[in-house]
């Protein structure tokens, strides 16, 4: 064979390896399959650590804001009614996607602060359940999250705001909505731009709905106590077709228990509650998991229920669960699937 020969069959080689390595870059990238239970990695694959999470779609992206745990777990021993396992808050991590699948790490958006003199935020404290909104009339992305002493004793509220997505939000305190005891907690904002903070209240006996101030960042003195004494946890909300639906979790701790859900004609209205919307293998355990957010996909009509299944020997290692949401009318069904496409 002659050398120029040589030469051209070299260079269509080097031409079909890179053909077939960017056409599987490009599968890659357009793979929009949700496989749930597993450890999730970011694009750089750093372990994604962002539990008990909400999800803000903000100009076209996906943000997810989530409880960035430290990477030990150990059992608050004083503690004796439960298994207080914990891991030391790092703080609230945000990750972008344009696709839901393939997520950036933005950073720790609201760190804990391991010299605070601010207790909140001490990487001893509780920081959980972090959700965030966007308010369209002051420009400004409000964060609320439970803030609470190691031992969930406190029970409060914090609020931090901030001018991007990515952050940084500045924190603003802690307080009692409304005057009540507050620990597992969401956001919701309805399509009037009024926004609602939902959480368990009187020691996880009832859920309280609050609305909030026009900036989002306090509760106004209007709320109703929901589900009284039906001991929830967990909550989650969104609305279809002009109702409003709050996916909850029984009181167990990091142990899974049966979802229920609950339907209403107005947030602050009367909630119906509706039993169990899981189907499938484990569905009375919620799939060995608990909820954290609905996610309404932008523009469309279809939802995804997002969860968390805890490891509470390795909270780092919860693994997230997310599966489609399904309606017969208004019947709420969220059946197991390994993996979603989108
Ligand atoms: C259940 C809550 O839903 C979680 O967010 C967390 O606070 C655990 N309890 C702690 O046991």
């Amino acid at each position: 064979m002659g050398n120029n020969r040589k030469l051209r069959l070299l260079g269509l080689g080097v031409f079909a390896v890179c053909m077939l390595w960017s056409c599987t870059k490009r599968q890659a990238a357009m793979t929009t399959e949700i496989v749930s239970d597993e450890l999730w990695k970011d694009v750089d694959g750093q372990l994604i650590n962002a539990h008990g999470g909400g999800i803000l779609h903000y100009k076209g992206r996906y943000y997810w804001y989530g409880e960035c745990k430290g990477d030990s777990t150990y059992r608050l021993e004083r503690v004796k009614s439960w298994e207080c396992w914990r891991a030391d808050a790092k703080g609230v991590s945000c990750y972008s996607s344009a696709d839901l699948v393939h997520w950036k790490f933005e950073g720790i958006v609201l760190p804990s602060v391991p010299q605070d003199s601010l207790p909140d935020l001490h990487p001893s404290q509780i920081m959980e359940r972090p959700k965030v909104l966007y308010n369209e009339k002051t420009g400004k992305f409000v964060l609320w999250l439970h803030i609470d002493s190691p031992d969930y004793e406190k029970g409060m509220a914090g609020v931090a705001v901030a001018d991007k997505p990515t952050g940084p939000f500045v924190y603003r305190g802690s307080f009692k909505p409304n005057g009540f005891d507050c620990r597992d907690q969401t956001l919701f904002k309805d399509t009037d731009g009024r926004a609602y903070h939902i959480c368990a209240t009187d020691w996880n006996e009832t859920l309280l709905v609050s609305l909030l101030t026009d900036d989002y960042t306090g509760t106004t003195g209007v709320y109703k106590r929901i589900l009284v004494h039906e001991k929830r946890e967990a909550p989650a909300v969104f609305k279809r077709k002009g109702k409003y639906y709050l996916l909850s979790s029984g009181c167990t701790g990091w142990d899974p228990n049966e979802a229920s859900y609950a339907v209403a004609d107005s947030l602050l209205g009367t909630w119906v509650a509706q039993g169990n919307p899981c189907s499938g293998p484990n569905a009375k355990k919620t799939f060995y998991a608990q909820s954290t957010f609905v996610l309404q996909l932008e523009g469309e009509d279809r939802y995804i229920a997002l969860f968390d299944r805890w490891n509470k020997k390795n909270l780092i290692h919860s693994t997230y669960i997310w599966l489609p949401v399904s309606f017969e009318k208004e019947k709420l069904v969220i059946t197991w699937k390994k993996r979603m496409m989108l």
